[in-house]
């Protein structure tokens, strides 16, 4: 049988499955059991469209399925995409029972949700994921948003969906530098929550990267049920949800002095992770595994030349400083993180130093 994981996240009667397995889009998932009403639009955008929408709108014989295609790349993740969302649901003239189904990556995830969100004061959503970076990551917890000039992710909402359909079979034809890019999130999660699971994938690192679907499964599952297990904790981020955001002081603080898209954000969240640990109170070889895990994944272990004024000032734009106070998340050990301003001033100064322009 082609499901081969189905994971709950439990938000009460806000509760959804998560289903992961190959196949799904080719027949085997019956999507309609979950779609209530008889209107659906299905968004996605042209560089996955081509592969994967015609896949979807079979899935939805008796349902009037209406298609959008957006314009590829997290440039187009505006307001001004999702006012081409709600416009295409006003002329559908949908109305509370239409169901909007994201189909691609983190972008479109997160552009097709905050419409959802938006829609007549919200609307049900299904993510259907097609990069490792959303099926891991993005799809399962409910934040949605777009970017805006003064920051990224800076309008949104937590809107959850009602169902996240992962068909390994689209890592297919993904980049090799987005699969990666996907890993450095499943390290994370190993690396926060789960030693049994970080050691898992360093023993299938290379299984991983070869895009064997047994194991491709057994890793989004694995870290969906971390994440699930934390967004039904704290789904708002008030407290434990923050854990998410290991290596990704450092890493948005490199995003944003390289320019978004330099990097890919996996890519800047693998050397923030690397920082990160080297600010933690942890033993040298800890350290060493996490970065040997990263660098078997093809993900880079240490900062780009950007310069630690401009590294330091970039941190403290980011969205989780805390008075003036910056927070990091640190390790007691690998598997087991923590959020703290208590962290020391000297070892921030050395980790940022490598930053140097040389
Ligand atoms: P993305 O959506 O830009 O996808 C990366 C590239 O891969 C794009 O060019 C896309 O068109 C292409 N693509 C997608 N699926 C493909 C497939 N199966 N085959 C071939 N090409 C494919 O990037 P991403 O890494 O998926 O997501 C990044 C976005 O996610 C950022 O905007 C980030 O802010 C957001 N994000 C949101 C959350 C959340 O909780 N909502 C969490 C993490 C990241
Ligand atoms: N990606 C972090 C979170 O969902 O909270």
């Amino acid at each position: 049988m082609p499901v081969e994981q189905n994971i709950t996240v439990e938000l009460g009667d806000r509760s959804y499955p998560i289903v992961i397995g190959n196949g799904l889009l080719a027949g085997e998932f019956d999507l309609e059991s979950h779609v209530s009403g008889s209107d659906c639009l299905i968004v996605s955008n042209d560089t996955v469209a081509p592969h994967y929408l015609d896949a979807v709108v079979s899935l939805l014989p008796s349902k009037s399925v209406q298609t959008l295609q957006l314009p590829d790349g997290e440039s187009h993740k505006t307001l001004n995409t999702v006012e081409r969302v709600l416009d295409e649901l006003v002329t559908m003239r949908a109305n509370r029972d239409v169901t909007v189904i994201a189909l691609g990556g983190g972008v479109v995830g997160d552009i097709t949700g905050f419409s959802a969100a938006c829609y007549v004061r919200g609307v049900p959503f299904i993510q259907m994921p097609t990069t490792l970076l959303a099926q891991v990551d993005s799809s399962v917890g409910g934040k949605t948003g777009v970017n805006h000039t003064g920051g990224k992710n800076l309008v949104g909402a937590f809107h959850q969906p009602k169902l996240v359909v992962i068909d390994t079979d689209t890592l297919s034809t993904l980049p090799d530098r987005e699969l990666s890019a996907g890993l450095a999130e499943v390290i994370k999660h190993g690396a926060i929550a789960d030693i049994r699971y970080f050691e898992w994938l360093e023993d299938n690192m290379s299984t991983l990267l070869d895009r064997d679907a047994a194991a491709l499964a057994k890793a989004i599952a694995g870290s969906c049920e971390i994440k699930a297990a934390v967004v039904a904790e704290d789904e708002r981020e008030q407290g434990k949800r923050a854990l998410l955001n290991f290596g990704h002081t450092f890493g948005h603080a490199i995003e944003n002095c390289l320019g978004y898209g330099e990097w890919l954000h996996g890519e800047a969240v693998a050397a923030g992770m690397q920082m990160a640990a080297q600010l933690s109170d942890i033993d040298d070889t800890a350290r060493q595994r996490l970065a040997d895990l990263t660098s078997a994944a093809a993900l880079p272990i240490s900062p780009p030349s950007i310069g630690a004024d401009r590294l330091r000032e970039a941190m403290a734009l980011d969205k989780k400083v805390e008075g003036k106070q910056l927070r990091f998340v640190l390790l007691r050990s690998l598997g087991d993180a923590y959020v703290t301003s208590d962290y020391s001033e000297q070892s921030l100064d050395q980790i940022l130093a490598q930053a140097s322009a040389t």
